[in-house]
């Protein structure tokens, strides 16, 4: 640690330095940079966390006239009042932007990824970009959260409509919407909730998509039981351990239909796991939701299409059945397609996310004949290198593999490497202008959480970086610019590092080059490994990678929503240090004490305790460089004008992405501005598996 001084101006920061310490030559640790501010920046409207929803029955029901008059009236559908719960979720009209809708339209978004089937709970994407977000209904939802003051905020009631505590704070007690059906109209009830407990998070050859519903992430020692059909009992070892009702939101708790996943699980089958997770191909069409709109059409690299769920269980106060908008469509393209489509208005929404498309896409929607409005929010979008932690197994490393997850857990390696990147330039290449700024790793700038006196940056010094890695014994031995790993070790060769890379955006292969330009003049050979988005994650969760890019989740952006994945608090919660074979964790000091912070936040009731806890998870984070910050920037959302209803201000991601918190189901169209985009109009979806909607 010689290299590194450390000095006064970290008034505040209790670092514990050695005296050696002070001999150093290196620049010395500081705050980061005040940020610029940047343009357009959308105001949110707070509003209280009980005006949004609540639960009751209404005197009556309405649905689109071609419902019932197609489907009702000929007997094909019970009436709406049958299908719906007792009592169904009910959106406030005082927290609609712009009130109660009407029927009809269409959303047309564009996504890069590409379906690999439905089934979610097993593990697999259907591309992402809001589509999987728009089928599952978890038990309970945090993404409108953004707009609820943080010291009011707790999760939003959805699949459980209501808890209460027991005295000790051991148990929780879940009532289920009482009556609701899937999309095909069987009934919902604490048996979808059981068998994904049982059978999807605790089964260890099943991991639902998002890669963090590991029965840990609920606290480790919790059981889930079935009190009767809409009623769940919870136990958890910690006393009031609300911090996982965030972890029953959006991406882990949202349970697929048993009524068609149980009779394919291995358990109670011949199939094998693998086959069980491939038993829903993205061609079965119909697959039941509790979702707004039901997957009817696929066409390979063009579009998935997807209709209204007559069976959908969430009304507006006058009755009006969700979603308003008939038809979602999901083209399939690229990411960067989806900017230039929805500032062009033949898409209708995108979240401006890669910097490279920000200038092309400000200037047209500042054009008064633009199609689409376009608002910036904080700054939550971020990336971060991550070093591959685990010394013993995960991913089954070999000997250069092992010998770079030892230099992983160097600190003078990871402070030479988080030194040797000029942050600035990084930015730039990827826009010019006040939009990205110097992001040192940790808790995002964007969080109500983050305190900049809190984060220590090491600014950019190459010198400084260069002798901090003769520090951590690596020196070129044969002359070819790259240092080599001591005699003994790894056959004295040069240092490479395989860095893992998303392919399907361009922002991440931009910033995979630059950390690759940045380390040679380290002295460093990186080289890439770009695989496409399900592969790459595949990668990840198998833990084979030395180093990956890693564009920032919720934790970091929220730091409330899947806040288990801040530090290795269970063996599988972190992203970069996972358990190997024998589930044993090989945890550094510094990650002790990340992860006993982690788990005070996760059961501390005091506000004021929380704020301090994260302003002590960032000083360790950040001076023992548990990730290194690459760029953070704002990211835009980009809607089509006529669209209704859009909360002011929504940032494209915080506690779950915009398309979670816009509420959709919530959207409409004027009956004057609405477009003919229905592919199959007047048509619902058919029976689970079968081909197509139903006339
Ligand atoms: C992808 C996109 C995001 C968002 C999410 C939703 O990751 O890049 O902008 O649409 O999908 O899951
Ligand atoms: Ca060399």
């Amino acid at each position: 640690m010689r290299h590194f001084r450390k000095i006064g101006v970290l008034a505040g920061l209790a670092l514990s330095v050695s005296a050696a310490a002070l001999n150093a030559y290196a620049s010395e640790p500081t705050v980061p940079p005040e940020p610029a501010p940047f343009p357009a920046e959308g105001k949110i409207k707070y509003v209280a966390r009980d005006s949004i929803l609540e639960f009751k029955a209404l005197p009556e029901y309405n649905e689109p006239d071609w419902v019932k008059k197609n489907f009702v009236d000929t007997g094909k559908l019970p009436p709406v009042k049958d299908r719906l719960p007792k009592e169904p979720l009910v959106f406030k009209t005082e927290n609609m932007p712009d009130g109660i809708g009407v029927y009809g339209d269409t959303m047309r978004h564009v996504i890069g990824g590409r379906p690999e089937g439905w089934n979610y709970g097993a593990g697999q994407t259907q591309g992402w970009g809001g589509i999987d977000i728009g089928l599952s209904e978890c038990l309970t939802r945090t993404a409108p959260l953004f707009q609820v003051e943080a010291k009011d905020t707790e999760p939003l009631p959805n699949l459980a409509k209501s808890w209460e505590w027991s005295e000790d704070g051991h148990k929780l007690t879940m009532h289920l919407i009482e009556g609701a059906k899937w999309s095909d109209g069987a009934p919902f009830n604490a048996d979808d909730i059981m068998f994904y407990w049982e059978d999807e998070v605790i089964d260890p050859n099943v991991s639902p998509l998002g890669g963090g519903a590991s029965p840990e992430a609920f606290g480790t020692g919790t059981t889930l039981k079935k009190i009767d059909d809409y009623t769940v009992e919870w136990t958890f070892k910690e006393a009031f351990p609300k911090q996982y009702l965030y972890t029953m939101a959006y991406p882990n708790f949202c349970p697929g239909p048993s009524h068609v996943l149980k009779p394919q699980h291995p358990k109670y089958s011949k199939n094998t796991y693998d086959q069980f997770k491939n038993a829903f191909p993205p061609e079965y069409m119909n697959m039941p939701v509790m979702g707004a709109w039901v997957p009817v059409e696929y066409r390979p690299d063009d579009i998935i299409v997807l209709r209204r769920n007559p069976y959908y269980w969430k009304v507006d106060e006058k009755g009006n059945q969700l979603p308003y908008l008939n038809e979602l469509h999901y083209k399939l393209s690229t990411w960067a397609d989806r900017d230039v489509q929805a500032v062009a208005g033949s898409g209708d929404f995108s979240n401006l996310e890669q910097p490279e498309n920000f200038v092309a896409s400000l200037k047209r929607a500042a054009e008064k004949t633009a199609p689409a409005r376009l608002a910036f929010g904080p700054r939550l979008i971020g990336y971060n290198l991550r070093m591959n932690f685990s010394a013993n197994g995960w991913g089954d490393p070999d000997a250069r593999g092992q010998a770079i997850r030892e230099l992983n857990r160097n600190e003078d390696f990871r402070k030479a490497v988080t030194m040797a990147f000029n942050r600035k330039a990084v930015g730039d290449s990827l826009v010019k202008g006040p939009f990205t700024a110097i992001y040192s790793g940790g808790l995002s700038s964007g969080t109500s959480f983050y305190d900049r006196q809190s984060t220590l940056y090491y600014p950019y010094d190459l010198e400084g970086a260069r002798a901090g890695l003769a520090e951590a014994g690596l020196k070129d031995t044969d002359g070819d610019g790259f240092v080599n790993f001591p005699a003994g070790q790894a056959g004295g060769k040069n240092v490479e590092i395989v860095l893992l890379v998303n392919n399907d955006y361009a922002t991440d292969k931009s910033l995979a080059e630059g950390v690759v330009g940045q380390m040679e003049k380290l002295g460093l050979k990186i080289i890439i490994n770009a695989l496409d988005g399900p592969k790459r994650d595949d990668a990840h969760y198998a833990g084979r990678f030395d180093w990956l890019i890693q564009r920032n989740t919720t934790e970091l952006a929220s730091v409330v929503q899947n806040t288990e994945q801040l530090a290795p608090v269970g063996p599988r919660t972190s992203w970069h240090h996972r358990a190997g074979k024998d589930d044993q964790l090989d945890l550094m000091p510094f990650e002790k004490e990340l992860v006993d912070i982690v788990n005070k936040f996760r059961t501390s009731q005091d506000n004021d305790e929380r704020v301090r806890l994260m302003k002590e998870y960032q000083k360790i984070s950040t001076e023992h460089v548990n990730t290194v910050g690459l760029t953070e920037y704002p990211g835009a959302l980009i809607i089509n004008k006529r669209f209704s209803n859009i909360p002011q201000g929504t940032p494209i991601f915080m506690f779950n992405w915009a398309e979670d918190s816009v509420i959709r189901e919530r959207l409409w169209v004027a009956a004057d501005k609405q477009q003919k985009y229905e592919l199959f109009p007047e048509q619902l979806p058919g029976k689970p598996g079968e081909k197509g909607p139903l006339n």
